[in-house]
């Protein structure tokens, strides 16, 4: 038998009843001692942060998510042309699912598709979404992290595996730990099929580019990045007890340019002192607590990176303005 069912009901059935984590609690306490204040950015999707996450990407400013998906729609059929019928198509993050319709609608006859995700509740949906759009497909959700073994029905064990892994998520990574993430999801698509085809991934980088596009869509109009980022503020205070006080909390968003990266910024307005689950912190004025990377790559770039992970590259793709880059890639390694 497979063990691609939630595995222990009842550890899931304790989280809700009570939103005390404590892998949460640790990072949290951890990254506020450092002398430069960190948090995780894994920690922003709570329900609220997944619902503010969800809105950011419908933002004017936001193009990664619109740009990626007609990237995808209008290369559905080169990819089509790469996949054999009765492949396996394993999405890394799989959170509403949405992109990946796309995928699945260009593909031809998937043997399965594998959403892996944390989030019990966004695999139940997705996969009661797809089945109604795509009533013979067979849908097999994993909860767990992108590197949760598969373990697939016996009858799959041999079939192509195609991964997704959309949506620049490999941009929270730092590039040696994507290096490597890159080259254990490698490793994880072939499984003990190692006789068989070569794994593909689908992946999805966002492009280097100008700070005017770039920063706003970090830093929106409309207030729902700050939100998002202060999100993280309310959620210690819901659920470790927590005394942030959110008015005197500012939302950043900046380029790094040595490091090639964006990233957010709680900043602190006030001297002020902070209670976080019976421990007390203290803020300086202007003090920032890092609570994002989120890497930028140009083509080459994610070309060396790609390779030096053991992935060839078949393909890539962006969009008219280069804003976003969509890469066919298989797996040597
Ligand atoms: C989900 C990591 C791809 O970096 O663009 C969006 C998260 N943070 N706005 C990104 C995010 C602020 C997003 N990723």
């Amino acid at each position: 038998m497979n063990n691609l069912t939630p595995t222990s009901g009842s550890a899931f059935a304790a989280h809700r009843a009570s939103p005390f984590d404590a892998a949460f609690a640790q990072d949290v306490l951890t990254g506020l001692s450092h002398a430069h204040k960190s948090l995780p950015c894994r920690w922003f999707y709570d329900a609220r942060g997944s619902e503010l996450f969800e809105a950011i990407t419908e933002l004017d400013e936001y193009y990664p998510t619109r740009t990626e998906a007609d990237i995808l729609q209008a290369r559905g059929a080169q990819m089509a042309a790469r996949t054999s019928p009765g492949s396996v198509l394993v999405e890394f993050g799989s959170g509403s699912s949405r992109k990946t319709e796309l995928v699945i609608e260009a593909l031809p006859a998937l043997a399965a598709y594998i959403p892996i995700d944390v989030s019990i509740d966004a695999l139940a949906d997705a996969k009661m979404r797809l089945a109604r759009r795509f009533p013979s497909l067979r849908v097999l959700p994993v909860v767990g992290d992108f590197l949760t073994p598969l373990e697939l029905p016996i009858e799959l064990e041999n079939a192509p595996r195609l991964g997704f892994f959309p949506g620049s998520t490999i941009g929270n990574f730092t590039p040696p730990a994507a290096r490597n993430l890159l080259n254990d999801m490698g490793h994880l698509l072939r499984g003990s099929s190692a006789s068989g085809p070569s794994p593909r991934l689908i992946i999805g980088i966002d492009l280097q580019k100008e700070l005017s596009r770039l920063i706003p869509a970090y830093d929106d109009a409309k207030g729902v990045t700050a939100a998002f980022n202060l999100n993280l503020l309310a959620r210690m205070n819901r659920e470790l007890s927590a005394d942030f006080d959110l008015a005197h909390f500012a939302h950043e968003a900046v380029w790094n340019a040595a490091e090639g990266r964006v990233e957010m910024h709680l900043v602190s307005t006030a001297a002020q002192s902070v209670v976080v689950a019976g421990q007390q912190f203290a803020f300086a004025d202007g003090e920032r607590i890092h609570t994002e990377n989120s890497y930028k790559y140009t083509l080459t770039g994610f070309h060396k990176l790609a390779q030096s992970a053991g992935w060839q590259v078949l393909d890539s793709w962006t969009d008219a303005d280069s804003l976003f880059s969509v890469h066919d890639l298989v797996f040597t390694g």
